[in-house]
């Protein structure tokens, strides 16, 4: 046995999961003596696995496809960040508690903030394409910003119906059919859809009408350069890429398994560039 610091990332499948990249970065550059696994879990599996976990030595852990769900409803305690989120992908204990985070809406604004630095300024309409489990946190994230004004569009209007009531939020609702019409007064668009990730079609997203100080983000990062980033790039677009997203969603983990605030910085980035291209 060791006292060394341990977290994992519990999911199905998880072999091809970027946080052990992500994790075992910092470790080596803190010079931190702990460790990040992976940890195979089927549905049946996932409650004892996670009631076990503390007991198996861990600190904690990221939860991925899956089991982000099941996990909100097994936690001892939500944290702020996941409130009508209905998912939770960091868990850590707080004196013996079980608290559920999710942190993909601060690793979201966090990467915007990082990429466009005065972004906040100049953002007051925002469109979120898609209502899935992704758009709930970009969704939760802009639409708690004062001056900024959320719309969502997406192929199923009860999806994001449903995800509105859940959060909260205050947004509105584009008819999916109308959204290439919506995009002159929008500030910012945000691709939560897996549209545009290889093997995937594209977003059809016309952005020619588009404004010309407008942001165009993309949560897919495979490939890095989305069809949808490489059409704003061609028309000189600032673009915000899906990779900095998974890496600052990252940071609140860290911080609470391992007690030290990582930085995601030049080095991470071409890291795990460098796995995602070897697997390509
Ligand atoms: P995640 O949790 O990663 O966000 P998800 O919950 O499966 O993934 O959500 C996928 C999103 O992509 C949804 O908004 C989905 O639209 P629907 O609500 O209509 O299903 C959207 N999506 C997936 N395939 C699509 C397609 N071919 N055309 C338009 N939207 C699509």
């Amino acid at each position: 046995m060791t006292d060394h610091p341990k977290a994992c990332v519990i999911g199905d499948p998880v072999e091809h999961s970027l946080s052990p990249i992500i994790h075992g970065y910092w470790l080596r550059q803190m010079g931190i003596a702990g460790r990040y696994e992976k940890v195979r879990a089927t549905p049946d599996e996932f409650p004892s696995i996670l009631e076990q976990l503390a007991a198996n030595g861990y600190s904690g852990a990221n939860i991925t496809i899956p089991h982000k769900t099941a996990a909100a409803a097994l936690v001892d305690q939500l944290h702020p960040s996941a409130y009508g989120m209905g998912a939770v992908n960091t868990i850590w204990y707080t004196d013996n508690r079980l608290i559920g985070a999710n942190s993909d809406v601060t690793g979201f604004l966090a990467h915007l903030d990082g990429t466009v630095p005065k972004w906040r300024q100049t953002v007051s309409n925002a469109l979120v394409i898609g209502a899935g489990g992704a758009a709930r946190a970009i969704v939760a994230g802009l639409s708690n910003i004062d001056g900024i004004s959320v719309s969502i569009t997406n192929r199923t209007l009860e999806n994001m119906v449903r995800l509105i009531g859940d959060l909260e939020a205050n947004a509105s609702i584009i008819d999916w059919h109308d959204r290439v019409e919506a995009l002159p007064d929008v500030d910012l668009v945000v691709n939560t859809t897996s549209l545009g990730m290889a093997g995937q079609p594209s977003l059809d997203l016309d952005l020619t009408s588009a404004s010309s100080t407008a942001i165009v983000s993309d949560i897919v990062y495979t490939p890095l350069e989305t069809p949808l980033l490489a059409a704003a790039r061609a028309r000189d677009l600032r673009t915000v890429d899906g990779l900095g997203m998974l890496l600052h969603q990252a940071v609140l983990g860290f911080e609470k398994w391992f007690g030290q605030t990582p930085v995601v910085d030049q080095g991470l980035r071409d890291d795990v560039r460098a796995h995602l291209a070897a697997r390509a």
